[in-house]
């Protein structure tokens, strides 16, 4: 088993003092858009945040990331839907490029959280504000990123119920 699957938790909790560079936010951001996607679209952009205001404006907008009190920086996943082929696909392209930067921010000895923006109006509302995301762009989601002050266990299991095999 891959050693940063396995390790990987959300991180709520941060040591504010150790900041995350802006060469490993490119590594994260790298990571990301290695991911596959429908048809190769890359349907997505980002907004890498280490200003401690912006920090505090997505404490201020998102319920659920009040990590973001203690994170040195964020990355806004920003999910740019196609209106042709492959139309639809746009989350779960999105989802793999997240999913490849926690994997990537574990590697690098940081921990990251995912929260949550799409589907939720009123999540999508005030990013679309504060940010400037116009139509037909959608706020997807945002990444806590940061050195770890918790060291959550690691709690993943495999759990063969889960699976149907045809042999
Ligand atoms: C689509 C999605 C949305 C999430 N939104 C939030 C969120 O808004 N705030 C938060 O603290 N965690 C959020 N999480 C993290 C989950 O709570 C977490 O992954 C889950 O409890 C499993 O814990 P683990 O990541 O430590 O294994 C989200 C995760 C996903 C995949």
């Amino acid at each position: 088993m891959n050693e940063y699957i396995k390790n990987r938790r959300s991180i709520r909790k941060y040591n504010p003092e150790k900041k995350v560079t802006k060469e490993q936010l490119n590594q994260l951001l790298e990571a990301a858009m290695l991911s596959p996607s429908a048809c190769n679209s890359r349907p997505w952009e980002f907004i890498a945040v280490t200003n401690r205001d912006t920090l505090d404006e997505i404490v201020r907008i998102h319920p659920y990331a009040q990590m973001c009190k203690t994170a040195s920086a964020a990355i806004i996943v920003i999910a740019s839907p196609q209106t042709g082929i492959p139309e639809g696909y746009f989350a779960q392209d999105c989802a793999a490029a997240t999913e490849n930067i926690l994997i990537e921010a574990v590697s690098l000895g940081l921990g990251a959280c995912w929260c949550g923006v799409f589907p939720k109006e009123e999540r999508i509302g005030p990013f679309r504000e504060s940010f400037k995301i116009a139509e037909p762009k959608i706020p997807f989601n945002v990444i806590a990123v940061g050195y770890p002050d918790e060291a959550p266990e690691a709690r993943g299991f495999f759990d063969e119920a889960k699976v149907t095999y045809i042999e």
